[in-house]
């Protein structure tokens, strides 16, 4: 009887008050700058962004040349679309915007999987040498106009918590298309 009691205090951690701790976080790969909770928040906020793909990526698209509009002649298929109006309403811009939507999602989808995460974007990054006139740092341009974006979809849902995470989370994927893009550049022999 007392060896079993021994047992079962020894197979429990206990914490100061004499309860039982909760388990430890669980790990997450070093790789990732998300705790576990954050990794979790961002997984099962961006289901409600999921869902509203195209709008998101259209917004997203638009800021981006509003702020940017040197940007615009880079993009064969719809450089001629110079207001807003004209932009908010093109096919090919909705497109376009909803492919690299779709590429943010496989991205935020394999956070839990740091080598497909890595693997993925750093190929996305890569193809983006094959682009004229295209520059590393271009990159950098989409990081407020996807938080303005995704802060409009998401309206009272993006907490202050929640937006910390949306700019931990995208600054990490556009550093690592950056990373896609000069190993590219590199192997290439072009850098
Ligand atoms: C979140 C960051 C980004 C992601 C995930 C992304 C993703 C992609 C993908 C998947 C494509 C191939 C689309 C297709 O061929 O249908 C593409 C093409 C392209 N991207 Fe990006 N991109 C990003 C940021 C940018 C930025 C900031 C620029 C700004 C200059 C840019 C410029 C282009 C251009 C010019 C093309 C070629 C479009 C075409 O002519 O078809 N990308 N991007």
């Amino acid at each position: 009887m007392g060896c079993e009691l021994t047992k079962l205090a020894s197979s429990t951690t206990q914490n100061q008050s004499g309860r039982e701790s909760p388990p430890p976080p669980a790990a997450t790969d070093p790789r990732l700058p998300l705790t576990a909770r954050q990794k979790y928040t961002i997984i099962a906020s961006w289901k409600a962004v999921a869902r509203a793909m195209e709008p998101t990526g259209i917004y997203m698209f638009v800021k981006l040349f509003e702020e940017n509009n040197e940007l615009l002649s880079l993009f064969t298929k719809f450089r001629e679309l110079k207001t807003k109006e004209q932009q908010t309403s093109s096919l090919e811009l909705a497109e376009h915007a909803t492919v690299v939507m779709e590429t943010l999602d496989e991205g935020i989808k394999s956070l839990d999987d740091m080598d497909v995460f890595l693997t993925y974007l750093h190929q996305v990054g890569a193809s983006h040498t094959k682009i004229d006139g295209f520059n590393r740092q271009y990159f950098w341009k989409i990081e407020a106009p996807f938080l303005d974006a995704v802060k409009r979809t998401l309206d009272d849902r993006y907490t202050d918590n929640v937006e910390s995470i949306y700019k931990l989370t995208i600054k990490f994927i556009i550093e690592t298309l950056i990373d896609g893009y000069d190993k590219a550049l590199k192997d290439s022999g072009k850098s």
